[in-house]
């Protein structure tokens, strides 16, 4: 390969190094580009429940915090240790409940953040779109692929916001990758691989049960919901993630933000067959959940894209020391995403096809070697015999860029504005469905075909 030259892009935010007009890198540690210009007045107010106070409620809770005008009125969760540490956090002032229908008939609530597990989301989101309520739901939008449609019909009717939460569809990084792809850097896209891959107890998700897990402070009945009866488990409420009854293990929870970035970068609306085999290699602690899952999927040629192939891994016994990232390959060049850098190589294909080196030359008589390339060299010129390589490019997001930041102000300004979302029900079905039918191929060990248009199993 070439040496190339890098070019380095940076993206300037409003950091204070640009209040005194110097142009400097923007490397300070909570630089936010879309914060900067939220626009609120005081009637703007948007007042937010959280459905579902575990880890990533409050992630999302504090993100949706950050855009100016949001208040936390009320959080609802089946653990009673949660609904304390909410009024702890939060204030005292807190409405909490294990009841979300409770929260879904409060006049003084807007909008949502649906954080359960998995299996609870289309039933929280549909209630809660029927009450009237704006929905931020968790990714995957869905537990099984059948549930996705109810979902999105159930957005149609209510004309209130529904926004998904896999944040790489408001990602600075995956939009900037977008641009890149779109400007035909890559030429045709061939093949794409997402991969996350995890070493350690808690990223194979045994999360700490707290020491007063029971029946008393724990509503078993409420966590079932629509899954089988079994008596009370706290590893299964603390560890749904890792049973299928109420995760949808590997895939569904992590291939989904593959999917999601794939489609925001490359404007697609899925693959139209997918296969995937899956095994439990190392964590077997009970759960019924895959810790290993690879996926290939097929997407078919759009007026967006090329035909492709999509290969998805998640290991959660990488020995090799985990880490994640996304690349796309086109016919010339490749598109690399690494946490919040993305790296750009792409080049012109010589005219000339070449002739010599590893080439059936050799075994053609001497006289017939010197004529061929007397013909070769009378047909190209030695501009037309190079590869040129376009300067590498680097782009990096500002240190401490938060997506999940970002993808909470975009849902607000939907909510405020009536603005489409970056993510809605039928945005959020199509990253889904290809991760879980990946779920379906790895147990009926077959390729499944998918209609991405339609949005249903062939
Ligand atoms: N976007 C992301 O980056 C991201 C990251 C992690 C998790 N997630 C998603 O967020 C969701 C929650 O994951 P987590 O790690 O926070 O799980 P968690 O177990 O820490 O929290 C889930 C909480 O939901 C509550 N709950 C379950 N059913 C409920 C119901 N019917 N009503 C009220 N509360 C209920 C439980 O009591 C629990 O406290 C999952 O769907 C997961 O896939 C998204």
């Amino acid at each position: 390969m070439a040496t190339t030259r890098r070019k380095f892009i940076r993206t300037l935010g409003t950091s204070g190094s640009l209040l005194f007009g110097l142009p400097a890198l923007a490397d300070a540690t909570q630089v936010q580009t879309l914060l900067s210009k939220v626009r609120v007045t005081a009637n703007d107010k948007v007042r937010i429940a959280l459905i579902g106070s575990g880890i990533i409620g409050h992630y999302d809770t504090a993100a949706a915090m950050k855009v100016p005008g949001v208040e936390l009125v009320a959080v609802c969760d089946l653990y009673q240790g949660r609904l304390d540490r909410a009024k702890e956090k939060w204030g005292n002032h807190l409405f909490v409940t294990r009841n979300y229908k409770e929260i879904l008939a409060r006049k003084d609530i807007d909008a949502v953040l649906v954080c359960t597990c998995d299996h609870w989301h289309d039933h929280i989101t549909i209630d809660a779109l029927k009450a009237g309520k704006h929905v931020y739901c968790e990714k995957p939008m869905v537990h099984h692929v059948d549930e996705g449609q109810a979902v999105v019909a159930a957005q149609k009717a209510s004309g209130k916001v529904l926004q998904i939460g896999s944040q790489s569809a408001s990602s600075l990084v995956f939009l900037e990758a977008q641009k890149y792809f779109k400007q035909g850097l890559i030429g045709d896209v061939t093949y794409a691989e997402a991969f996350t891959d995890r070493n350690s107890a808690n990223g194979a998700w045994l999360y700490t049960i707290p020491n007063d897990a029971s029946p008393k402070t724990i509503d078993w009945d409420m966590f079932l919901g629509d899954a089988p009866k079994l008596p009370f488990d706290p590893v299964r409420f603390f560890h749904w993630r890792n049973y299928k009854a109420y995760g949808t293990g590997v895939a569904g929870d992590l291939f989904v933000h593959s999917f999601t970035g794939l489609h925001t970068i490359t404007s697609s609306l899925g693959p139209k067959q997918v296969y995937a085999l899956g095994a439990l290699n190392y964590w077997k602690d009970g759960r019924d959940a895959y810790d290993i899952v690879t996926g290939i999927s097929q997407y078919p040629k759009t007026e967006n894209h090329n035909a492709f192939q999509f290969f998805t891994r998640v290991n959660l016994a990488d020995g090799a020391g985990g880490g994640s990232s996304t690349r796309l390959i086109g016919t010339e060049g490749v598109i690399d995403l690494r946490g919040n850098t993305i790296t750009i190589k792409h080049f012109k294909r010589p005219v000339a096809p070449g002739i010599g080196g590893y080439d059936s030359m050799e075994s053609f008589p001497k006289a017939m070697q010197e004529q061929l390339l007397k013909e070769y060299d009378q047909k190209y010129s030695a501009d037309d015999r190079k590869t040129k390589w376009a300067d590498e490019i680097v782009f990096e997001a500002p240190k401490g860029y938060d997506s999940r930041l970002d993808h909470m102000i975009n849902f607000f300004e939907s909510v405020r504005t009536g603005k489409p979302t970056l993510e809605d029900g039928s945005f959020g079905l199509r990253a889904a469905a290809p991760a879980l039918i990946c779920n379906l191929s790895a147990e009926k060990k077959k390729a499944i075909d998918w209609d991405p248009v339609t949005m249903k199993l062939v």
